[in-house]
């Protein structure tokens, strides 16, 4: 099981929002300046903790947009 923002619980995040909104906000930066793509590196193996991430990371390839 994931946790996710306070599924299942009785308190609440009161950061959620922010959070979402910060992660909308790095999102559109980094697709406004660069490309990216899996690195042939990558290995995928999930592993869960509190959240699912990858075992070994996650190497990405950033290109830079030439406008
Ligand atoms: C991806 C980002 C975040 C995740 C996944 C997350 C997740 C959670 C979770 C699972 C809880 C526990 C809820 C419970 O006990 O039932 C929690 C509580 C809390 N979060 Fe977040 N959170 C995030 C971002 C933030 C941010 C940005 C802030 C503040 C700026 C924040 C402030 C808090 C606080 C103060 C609590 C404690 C609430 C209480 O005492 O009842 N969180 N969060």
């Amino acid at each position: 099981m994931t946790l996710r923002y306070g599924e299942k619980m009785t308190r609440n995040c009161p950061g959620q929002n922010l959070a979402v909104a910060e992660t909308k906000l790095v999102l559109a930066i980094i697709i406004r300046h660069y490309s990216f793509a899996v690195s042939p590196t990558y290995v995928h193996a999930p592993k869960l903790s509190i959240n699912l991430e990858p075992q070994f990371g996650a190497q990405i390839l950033f290109r830079a947009l030439t406008t």
